[in-house]
Order: C-alpha cells, then structure tokens, then sequence
C-alpha cells in the first residue's frame, strides 16, 4: 500500500496497525506530508470554521522538582533563575487577558514544591470567582488524585499532561528512575475519570525516538481519545543532558501534528510556543496543518524569558496586549479571527 493510501486508511479507520504507522513515519515523502497536511486542514476548517481560539497562558513557577533529562527547567539546571508568581500577581495576568478578550486562561507550572495543592486549590477558586465565563486549564504535572479532584471541585475544566513518549523503554532515556511511564498514565487516567477534558501530547525528534515509537504515540493517542493534543519538536536546553542533541525537525512535527487531526477530528490542538521558536512562520504553518488554537503569553514579561523550557522560547510582543495584537494580524493575514469565548465545540457537539 502507498503512502497516501496509509494515510486515506487512517482518515476512515481512526486508526492504523501499528507496523503500518511504522512504515508510514519512517518512508513519508514532502508529498506525503503535503497530502494529510490538506486533509487536515479541512478537517479543521469543517469543524472550527475560520475561528481560532486564543488561550492565554500564565507561567506560575519554574521551580521544578523532576529533573527530565530534556527540559531545561530540570531541577539540577542550576544556571537557571528562579521565581514564583504570587496569586495576586496571576489574578492580574488574568485581569489583562480578559479586558484584552480571553476566555480560557491556561495556568501552567513546573512541579514546584511550594506551589503546593492548598495554594494551587485558592488560586484555581479565585480565578473561577473572578472570570466565571471563562474556562481554566491546568498545567501543574503529576499530581495525587486527590489534588486533581480538588482543582476539579475549585473550578478548574482542563488539564494538560503531555505523555511525552508512550515507549516504557523510550521514556526511561528521557527520564530519571524515579519518573515512570506508568505513573503518568495514571495521572491521565485519573484526570480523565474525575471529568477534566484531559490533554495529551508527546515531543517529536527526542533523543532515541523512533518511528515504531512515534507509531506507538499515535497509537496511544487513538486509544486515549484525549479532548486536546499538543504536539511539539524536541528543541534543546543548554545545561541539560540533552544540551547538543539535534532539535527535531519542524517537518516530521507538522506531518505528526496532521496526522493527530486526521485520527481526533474532534480534539483541540493548540499551536506550541516550540514550533514557532523552531521556525518564524510555525504558527501559520500549524494552522495550515490542523491546528484550531492558539496560545498567547499573559505571563509578565520580566518572568517569560526564566520559562526556560529550552533555548531561545520566543514570545510574541513587549507585553500581553501587543503580543495579542500581532497574533491577531498574522492570523487574519491567513483567513482566520481570534475567538473570544470559552470553545466548547467539542461538549456541544458531543
Ligand atoms: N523541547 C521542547 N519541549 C520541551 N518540554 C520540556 N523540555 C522541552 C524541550 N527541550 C515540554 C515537555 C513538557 C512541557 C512542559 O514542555 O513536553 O511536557
């Protein structure tokens, strides 16, 4: 079977067998990726019209207590400045980005000790308290049940918890002993049962990444059926272990990406702040590609350089309002228009 016939496979089934995918990630062509780049696209388009919605993300803390061999908020990276943002300073992060039109605040943060679930559990019902038409997504890692239970009952709607790599072996050369494949899953598992609408997504071009492992990401995804995928290359942080790994290739991230959209039509996929630092046009070009949501920084700008997640993570303006204004004129420069509501197309829609 040809590779467009891979890909027409994987557009009626939802799926494909796994060495099928294998075959497909490992011999695509430019014209391969061009073919499920458009029916993604229209996939996209067919579901989210011209719309695109815009999550406005606060980075809280970068104090981290994992030590991933990738990220360059690892806790052995010790070149790196710490912070905190206080609730105060989050609530007003909030405060810009509604006067400004957003409607979904994306609350993320490195697993910081002492940002603990009390904190996290004031902080998630006063943002509810104070922007009850807004939705709440969540990015604090791995947490007890129990917590995400409470940030649930506080308010909060979403959680993003990439699986990173769903290759038991694969995630063992990208993590420290202590992290374990199988906790994260029961993380995601957790957050799926209590009602959150749960997001995963996984790095493509890490180190030891394979095509059979990146068949067995899209695998796992078609299994899950998570509400939101993010998909994003492998770039490198200096001071990790990672520091001179080749960053992975803003190509295979995009075909990845379609491929999410042609196997979870109805799941959002955010543009990532990554693949517009790996290429000055990657916000378009996931657009294009499938994407339906895009992401602007609330964060103030003193602390947006320290979410060092890898080197050179770009930011779009001096501040949130510019930052916003310029994503709203290169969107409409390819046909589409900020939204400014909660997006729930996929609970409406079933
Ligand atoms: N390159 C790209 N993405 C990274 N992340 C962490 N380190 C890197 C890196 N070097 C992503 C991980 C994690 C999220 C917080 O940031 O996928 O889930």
């Amino acid at each position: 079977m040809s590779n467009i016939e891979l890909i027409d496979r994987l557009a009626a089934d939802g799926v494909l067998a796994e060495e099928d995918l294998e075959v497909l990630l490992a011999t695509y062509t430019a014209a391969d990726r061009d073919y499920a780049a458009s029916l993604a696209y229209r996939i996209a388009r067919g579901r989210f019209g011209t719309n695109l919605h815009a999550w406005g993300v606060i980075d809280i803390t970068n104090n981290c207590s994992k030590d991933c061999f990738y990220c360059g908020l690892c806790r052995s990276n010790e070149a790196l400045e710490r912070y905190r943002l206080s609730t105060e300073e989050v609530l007003a992060c909030c405060s810009e980005g509604h006067r400004l039109g957003i409607r979904t605040f994306v609350l993320q943060a490195a697993e910081d000790p002492d940002f603990g679930d009390d904190v996290a559990d004031d902080l998630i019902w006063r943002v509810r308290k104070g922007f009850p038409d807004s939705a709440i997504a969540l990015s604090f890692g791995e947490r007890s049940r129990a917590a995400y239970q409470r940030y649930f009952d506080a308010g909060a709607d979403r959680y993003l918890l990439r699986h990173e790599t769903a290759d038991a072996d694969h995630y063992a050369q990208l993590h420290p002993r202590r992290s374990t494949l199988a906790n994260r899953i029961r993380c995601l598992e957790d957050l799926k049962s209590i009602g959150f609408e749960t997001g995963s997504g996984m790095l493509v071009g890490t180190p030891f990444q394979t095509p059979l492992r990146l068949a067995r990401d899209l695998l796992f995804l078609a299994d899950f059926d998570p509400a939101l995928v993010t998909v994003g290359p492998f770039l490198p942080a200096s001071t990790t272990k990672f520091a001179e790994a080749p960053a992975g290739s803003v190509e295979k991230t995009l075909f990845v990406l379609s491929l999410v959209r042609i196997i979870l039509p109805n799941a959002d996929l955010p543009v990532m702040t990554s693949i517009a630092t790996a290429h000055p046009r990657g916000r378009e070009m996931a657009v294009m590609a499938g994407a339906n949501i895009v992401m602007p920084n609330l964060t103030p700008p003193a602390e947006r350089a320290k979410y060092a997640l890898y080197d050179g993570r770009v930011t779009l303006g001096a501040d949130a309002a510019d930052g916003l204004e310029i994503l709203r004129r290169r969107m409409d420069a390819i046909g589409y228009t900020l939204a400014s509501d909660r997006g729930e197309h996929r609970r409406r829609s079933g």
